[in-house]
């Protein structure tokens, strides 16, 4: 928690570009979208602790393309969230998981 917050204002000292300043609107937007939707399987502030859900702070920075397939599709006792999250919702929620993973 602690050091997700300091990112987050390390990334505020630096918000001169626009392009930054999306960055860090979108991750915070993922880190409620993941507290409301993902959490409850994923764990508080993707501290996994189930030997059932995937640790999302694994997920590599080239694994974009299965992060979305399986969020829109679901996968075995995972839930589809198709037609549930948008588009939007999911870059959102991969910022916020890509700022917080183990492999940065
Ligand atoms: C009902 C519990 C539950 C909820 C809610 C849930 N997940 Fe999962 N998720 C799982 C389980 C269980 C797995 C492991 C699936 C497997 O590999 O068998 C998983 C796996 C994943 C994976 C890895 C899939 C892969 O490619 O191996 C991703 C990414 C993921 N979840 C994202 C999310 C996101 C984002 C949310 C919130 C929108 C979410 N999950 C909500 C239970 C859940």
């Amino acid at each position: 928690m602690r050091s997700a917050f300091l990112q987050l204002a390390a990334v505020g000292l630096l918000c001169s570009t626009a392009s930054i300043c999306n960055a860090q609107a979108t991750a915070a937007r993922g880190e409620r979208l993941y507290a409301d939707n993902c959490s409850t399987c994923h764990g508080e502030e993707l501290q996994n602790n189930s030997t059932v859900a995937f640790d999302l702070r694994r997920l590599k920075a080239d694994e974009h393309e299965r992060f979305v397939t399986s969020v829109t599709n679901g996968k075995n006792t995972m839930p589809s969230w198709d037609g549930v999250l948008s588009d939007q919702d999911k870059e959102d929620l991969w910022a916020y998981i890509r700022a917080n993973a183990n492999d940065r």
